[in-house]
């Protein structure tokens, strides 16, 4: 049997982990061979490969990015896409591929089901917002990267009386803005379920000097959008899953603070360095589980899965419950957040 892997989407710290499971698992204990696909579904359009053995592998646990490379490259979007995707598997031999991915290169895997291709699912994403899992490998580092900036910022906000905002990706869901701004003791979380009210925001920091505390710090989720309008905008270009880039709204949110409250606002955008760098251990063991129990699903035959982790358990989970939704935060968890408001 030949297995190909590929990663597609968004790197997300624990990628290579994962691969280095299905790796030690598929050769050692199956006797498989494993076929490594460059650059997501764009190495199986376009045939570039790149065979994994146990030494390819060695070493790679720790390390952030991915040795495949990945891509936001959607078959659907070219001319006899999944076709050519069949020709190529079927020319180099591979029978079963495990996909490492958000929603978008996992929704690719579910309809290339339909064209007869043996996938199996793992959810990936730094977001955290795949439905049908606790968790994807790659959020919790993510995580930690915001905490230990908000930790920082802290000291220097407090230093010189002023506003910082910590301006973190989730372009659908503030997973990351919710539990990093909980761990950093954020004044106040912007998250994209819960569109802000800039003079509410305003008030948190006024109530905060009213108590003698002269800095405030917020955290702002990329895709948290004021009450009376919409997400802010990066870049108009549109990849091809139809995403547009987000980012800005801690810029606009600094501007509006400055004028209501006449604070001096500091702005600090995050992003890549959030996806960028080594895994945390939580991250190395969830990946590393989550290759394990994909190579055992190509075993037992079982594809148009996800595997999961659901409480501490590794299960799986249809493609076809999970891909298209989106799981929000948990609003429990946001109330908990809110007592610390202000
Ligand atoms: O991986 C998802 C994500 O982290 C989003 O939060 C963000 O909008 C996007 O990736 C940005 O990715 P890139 O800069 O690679 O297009």
């Amino acid at each position: 049997m030949k297995v190909g892997v590929l990663s597609g989407g968004g790197d997300a710290p624990g990628i290579n982990a994962v691969f280095r499971a299905i790796v030690r698992k598929g050769i050692q204990n199956y006797g498989y061979e494993i076929v490594g696909i460059r650059d997501g579904w764009r190495g199986l359009l376009e045939g570039e490969f790149l065979p994994l053995n146990l030494n390819t592998v060695s070493g790679i646990l720790p390390r952030g990015g991915s040795i495949l490379g990945t891509s936001r490259t959607n078959p659907f979007k070219r001319e006899k896409g999944p076709e050519t995707i069949l020709e190529n598997a079927e020319k180099t031999g591979i029978d079963a591929v495990v996909v490492i991915g958000g929603d978008d290169t996992l929704s690719v895997a579910y309809k290339m089901g339909d064209f007869g291709l043996k996938c199996v699912g793992i959810p990936k994403t730094i977001d955290n917002d795949l439905a049908g899992t606790d968790y994807t490998f790659g959020f919790n580092t993510a995580v930690a990267i915001a905490t230990e900036a908000l930790d920082r910022l802290h000291t220097t906000a407090e230093a010189h009386n002023r506003v910082i905002i910590l301006e973190v990706m989730g372009r659908y869901t503030g997973h990351i803005a919710l539990e990093a701004g909980l761990a950093g003791g954020a004044d106040v979380i912007l998250i994209p379920e819960k569109p802000f009210d800039i003079d509410e925001v305003c008030e948190y920091i006024r109530r905060r000097q009213e108590r003698g505390r002269n800095f405030s710090l917020i955290v702002v989720a990329e895709g948290a959008k004021p009450k009376s309008g919409k997400e802010i905008v990066y870049s108009e270009s549109i990849d091809e899953f139809g995403h547009i880039s987000l980012g800005g709204v801690g810029y606009f949110l600094g501007k509006e603070i400055e004028k209501c409250t006449g604070i001096e606002t500091r702005v600090v955008v995050l992003g890549h360095l959030q996806r960028g760098g080594s895994p945390t251990a939580f991250d190395r063991i969830l990946a590393t589980r989550f290759g394990i129990a994909a190579i055992d699903l190509v075993h037992e035959g079982k594809f148009g899965r996800m595997v999961a982790i659901q409480g501490n358990k590794i299960v799986s989970v249809p493609l076809k419950d999970v891909v298209g939704k989106r799981k929000t935060v948990d609003l429990e968890l946001y109330e908990i957040a809110n007592v610390f408001f202000g």
